[in-house]
């Protein structure tokens, strides 16, 4: 079913943890997802070897450049949705997932770097839109907010993407210890015990609205799913 990958030229953006995150929550609704590992750090295959309730999730760990899209292509109708965490470059793979998407977010810190990584990946959108002669839908969400307060830099972030008329979702994901505490203890919030874990109502409550507002933009890209017609057509 639909393919989300996750995307920033720039590394350290947040793609593995928003990526995990989504799966997680879709696991956690009993649907099931495979997610490709494209990130040459293997995050979240190491997440997934430390086998605590990953139940419904089935990670990829071998991709190539060649291989990505038809691998894509067979896993979408294998699973309720494909999750794709690419590396923080512009490659061969990253150009190549892509082109199969059907939503790509493109997390973004409240940096201006950040913020020129993202937009290299929502350039190479477009051009790779005029080559599968589709649009590829997509969007931004903002990564490792502060809870409290909105810095001048996240300022001047949400300035450019409003102006530049960028479709950036309504939940940020907060800044938590919890999000990183999955890729030490394993399993999704919904395993986590409170006791230990700082805040993790507010994270699971984010993590839900967050994995919501995706899930509905993903919905809305299915119905023309016309780059999937394309591949079948030409295998
Ligand atoms: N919302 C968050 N709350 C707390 N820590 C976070 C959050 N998002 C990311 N981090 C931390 O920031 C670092 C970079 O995040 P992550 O690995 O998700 O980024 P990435 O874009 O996948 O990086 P890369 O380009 O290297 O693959 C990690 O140490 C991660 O634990
Ligand atoms: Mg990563």
């Amino acid at each position: 079913m639909p393919v989300i990958s996750y995307a920033n030229a720039k590394g350290g953006a947040g793609k593995t943890t928003a990526a995990l995150l989504l799966a997680t929550e879709i696991a956690q609704r009993g649907q099931s997802v495979i997610v490709f590992d494209a990130d040459p750090q293997k995050w979240i295959s190491k997440w997934a070897d430390l086998g605590n309730r990953s139940d419904g999730i089935s990670v990829v760990s071998v991709v190539s450049p060649s291989s990505i899209a038809e691998q894509i292509t067979d896993a979408r109708d294998q699973a309720d949705y494909v999750i794709v965490d690419l590396e923080g470059t512009e490659n061969l793979i990253v150009a190549n997932a892509l082109s199969v998407s059907d939503l790509v977010v493109v997390p973004i810190q409240g940096s201006s770097m950040d913020a020129r990584g993202g937009a290299r990946i929502l350039t190479l959108i477009s051009k790779l839109e005029k080559i599968v002669r589709h649009d590829i839908k997509h969007c931004v969400v903002l990564t490792r907010t502060n809870a409290a307060v909105t810095t001048r830099a996240m300022k001047a972030v949400q300035d450019f993407l409003c102006v530049n008329g960028i479709d950036v979702l309504y939940t940020p994901i907060v800044e938590r210890a919890a999000y990183r505490d999955l890729f030490e203890f394993g399993g999704g919030l919904a395993d986590q015990d409170p006791k230990k874990v700082t805040n993790l109502k507010k994270a699971r409550e984010n993590a839900a609205l967050y994995a919501a507002e995706v899930l509905e933009r993903a919905k809305e890209a299915l119905p023309r799913k016309r780059w999937y017609e394309f591949y079948k057509r030409a295998s």
